[in-house]
């Protein structure tokens, strides 16, 4: 790759690597004189691509840019600075950033001081980077997940140095505390536990773009959680890449369990935590999901496959018998719990066999809902190194079959709610007619529902009269 005197280029080789050492952690927050206030009289605009992390990680940008004195726009065009917060996790989502970046070409002619920034996981990946630089020219600022922090001086540095900044850096990573956060939900909000991933399933390309399991200390999770409380937040989502092997990486006195106890203390009237991987997935945690009534009954455990050799060279740690008797021990664990998973098909070379071993499973859990994918070589992992014998179309056929499959359990778990009435936390009016509130239960159904004066983080009690795939419909109980 061309290197230009000052940029940090990704390197994978070096982002999969592992110490024993201790990770570095910064709890002030300085801003570099020169780039204070620089936002004032500019605005900033912040397309985001990905998961829950990467949403969390927009609000951090957005929280530095207000800070600098930026306005944030909901309208790219009026924007002066545009951040890109991009996905790796597979190839379409990258076809999908490249092309918004070609659409900005537009904007970019029609206003050469316009600075269009590119971040996020796909920043780490050395492919991606490259064919960014050569053909993108109108793309100023490129940095990686361990660079956010870093936002004012590239910033300063892009607009009134006019330099091309490239700053991304493939290292472990740190625990930054009391980064500037501007939340985008007023009545739910993200709160990471933990960063990075340390488990290198085969297909997956986060242990190298999120660097190595950081998690945070306890106390300042607290102090977060008690500080949403205060300023009205009805609902939060712990999030980890995965939130079950919490505090493994400080010491044995930290376990998910007692978080999720000492959150669940805290008193906020909605808990979510996601993602579980079934490998770490306690006992101890069950009985505090079932203790505490805050904690919502709704548990994401990814599958990505049922049949125990797939499993094996995905590197999961756990068979298909061990994630069925999971599934059964949560179920009689979690009364009227819900439950979700994520499933690749086609990984190289899964055989007729293999897949249906997929769908045995699904058929026996019968999911409340499900993210399914066609299996996507991601450059550095050992499975994109795997010869695969298994074309496009038997995947495609597969995920179709798939998707049918989970689409009736879906169907049919969401009809054994009509008739039953259920607290919904408001998230406003309906996507798809405004006559209409929407919300979700406590197991994550979203509800389209009737009702009068009704606000945005009320809960309301709502009577449900019909099922789809996806929703519930029903009408607020009110007096
Ligand atoms: N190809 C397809 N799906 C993937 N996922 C992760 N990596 C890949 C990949 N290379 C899916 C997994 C994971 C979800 C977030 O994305 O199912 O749980
Ligand atoms: Fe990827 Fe596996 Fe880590 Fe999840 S647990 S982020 S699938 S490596």
């Amino acid at each position: 790759m061309k290197q230009k005197p000052g940029w940090v280029l990704p390197n994978l080789k070096e982002a999969q690597k592992r110490t024993k050492e201790e990770t570095p952690r910064i709890d002030t927050y300085i801003i570099p004189e020169n780039a204070r206030s620089m936002g004032i009289g500019h605005t900033y605009f912040i397309s985001t691509y990905g998961c829950q992390a990467n949403e969390r990680d927009s609000e951090t940008l957005a929280g530095i840019m207000d800070t600098l004195g930026f306005e944030k726009v909901e309208d790219v065009e009026q924007a002066d600075v545009i951040l890109i917060n991009t996905c790796a996790i597979r190839e379409n989502a990258m076809e999908k950033v490249l092309g918004e970046i070609g659409n900005f070409k537009r904007l970019y002619r029609a206003n050469p001081d316009l600075v269009i920034g590119v971040c996020g996981c796909m920043a780490q990946e050395e492919g991606f980077v490259e064919r960014l630089l050569e053909k993108y020219p109108q793309v100023r600022l490129l940095f990686g997940t361990h660079n956010i922090q870093d936002l004012p001086s590239m910033l300063y540095s892009v607009m009134y140095e006019k330099q091309r900044v490239v700053r991304i850096y493939s290292r472990e990573g740190e625990v930054y505390e009391n980064l500037p956060v501007h939340r985008f939900g007023k009545h739910k909000a993200w709160v990471n536990i933990m960063y990075g991933c340390d488990k290198f399933c085969t297909y997956c390309i986060v242990p190298y773009t999120r660097g190595k399991q950081r998690s945070r200390y306890m106390d300042e999770i607290l102090n977060e959680v008690k500080e949403l409380k205060e300023q009205g937040y009805k609902e939060i989502t712990l999030l980890g890449q995965n939130v079950n092997a919490y505090g493994k990486d400080i010491d044995d006195s930290y376990d998910f369990a007692t978080l999720l106890e000492e959150v669940a203390k805290i008193g906020i009237p909605r808990i979510r935590f996601t993602t579980s991987h079934p490998w770490d997935f306690s006992d101890e945690m069950l009985d505090v999901i079932g203790k505490y009534d805050n904690i919502m009954p709704f548990i994401h455990l990814p599958l990505q496959s049922g049949d125990s050799d797939i499993l094996k060279l995905m590197g999961r740690r756990y068979s298909q018998e061990e994630y069925i008797a999971l599934y059964n021990k949560i179920i009689e664990r979690i009364p009227h719990v819900a439950v979700s998973t994520d499933i690749i098909v086609g990984f190289p070379n899964e055989s007729d066999e293999q897949f249906q071993h997929t769908l045995d499973v699904v058929n026996y859990c019968r999911f409340d809902n499900a993210f399914t994918f066609i299996y996507s070589p991601r450059p550095g992992t050992p499975a994109a190194k795997m010869e695969d014998s298994i074309d496009m179309e038997t995947k495609k056929k597969r995920l179709a079959l798939l998707n049918k499959t989970w689409n009736e359990h879906a169907l049919e778990r969401n009809k054994a709610y009509v008739g039953r009435t259920v607290t919904v936390l408001v998230d406003g009016f309906s996507k798809k007619n405004d006559l209409v509130y929407s919300g979700y239960t406590e197991t994550n159904k979203l509800v389209n529902f009737t009702g009068n004066n009704i606000k945005t983080g009320d809960f309301v009690q709502v009577y449900i009269d019909g099922a789809k795939t996806f929703s519930l419909d029903g009408h607020a109980i009110q007096e």
